[in-house]
C-alpha cells in the first residue's frame, strides 16, 4: 500500500513511520508528503529522503519567493489518487482541517495522532503545548497519545489505539510533551501497520477493532 503523510511541523512522527517502513514493521511506502508549511522539518526530511512533496492548501504560508505553491482541494485529490496512487492518508502534526471531499475519498482510510487521551483534551483549541498545559492543570494522573480515524471534526473520529504515560504534578508542558511524543513514535507505526495489513475490522456500531499480528 501507498501512504500520504500530512505534516505542518517537525515531522518526528513521519520519521518514526518511515523508519518502521525501512525496518519492515510497516509493509507500505510513503508516496508523498503533503504540507501547508513548505520549509517545515517534515518537508525537509522528505526532500532529503527522495520523497515527493506537495504544498496544500494554497495560503499565505505557501507563498515562496512570491510564488504560490499550494494546490486546490480538487487538484490535491486528483494528485493523491491518480498521480501518487495513495491508499491511506496519515495526519502527523498537520494542523489544518481536512475538507469533506477528501474525507469522502479516504473514508476509513485516514488516521490522525493526537497527543492526549481523547475524547478529553481534543478539539480546535487543543494543539501544541496547550494540550499538555490543560492536562497538567486538570490534575490528571495519566496522559498519552491517541490514534483515531479522521472525520469532519477536530479530533472527533473513531478512536483506534491509545498509549498511557504518567503525569507528575511537577511536570512542565515541555516535559509532558516529550514523554507523550516518545510514545507516539511506537503507537503510530503500530496502528499504521495494522491499517495497511488489513488488521482493522469495524463493529456494526462504528467502533474499529485492531487485531494484533500473529
Ligand atoms: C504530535 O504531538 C502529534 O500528536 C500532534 O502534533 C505533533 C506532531 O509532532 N498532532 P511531529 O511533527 O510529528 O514531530
Amino acid at each position: 500500500p501507498r501512504l500520504a503523510v500530512f505534516v505542518s511541523g517537525g515531522g518526528s512522527n513521519l520519521r518514526a513511520i518511515h523508519a518502521a517502513i525501512l525496518n519492515r514493521q510497516i509493509q507500505a511506502e510513503v508516496a508523498v508528503v503533503v504540507s501547508d508549511v513548505p520549509h517545515c522539518g517534515g518537508c525537509q526530511y522528505a526532500v532529503e529522503h527522495g520523497i515527493a512533496t506537495l504544498a496544500y492548501p494554497a495560503s499565505s504560508k505557501t507563498l515562496v519567493n512570491g510564488r504560490q505553491l499550494g494546490v486546490t482541494t480538487e487538484k490535491l485529490i486528483d494528485s493523491l489518487s491518480r498521480q501518487f496512487e495513495v491508499d491511506y492518508v496519515l495526519l502527523a502534526g498537520y494542523l489544518k482541517l481536512i475538507p469533506e471531499e477528501l474525507l469522502r475519498v479516504y473514508k476509513r482510510a485516514m488516521l490522525n495522532i493526537h497527543p492526549a487521551l481523547l475524547p478529553n483534551f481534543g478539539g480546535k483549541g487543543f494543539y501544541g503545548s496547550k494540550v499538555h498545559q490543560a492536562v497538567i492543570k486538570s490534575g490528571a494522573r495519566f496522559s498519552g497519545p491517541t490514534v483515531h480515524f479522521v472525520d469532519e471534526g477536530y479530533d472527533t473520529g473513531p478512536i483506534l489505539a491509545q498509549a498511557v504515560v504518567p503525569v507528575s504534578p511537577t511536570d512542565t508542558a515541555v516535559q509532558l510533551a516529550a514523554r507523550v511524543l516518545q510514545e507516539e513514535h511506537s503507537l503510530y507505526p503500530y496502528a499504521v501497520s495494522a491499517l495497511v495489513d488489513g488488521r482493522i475490522t469495524w463493529r456494526p456500531d462504528g467502533v474499529p477493532i485492531l487485531w494484533t499480528a500473529s
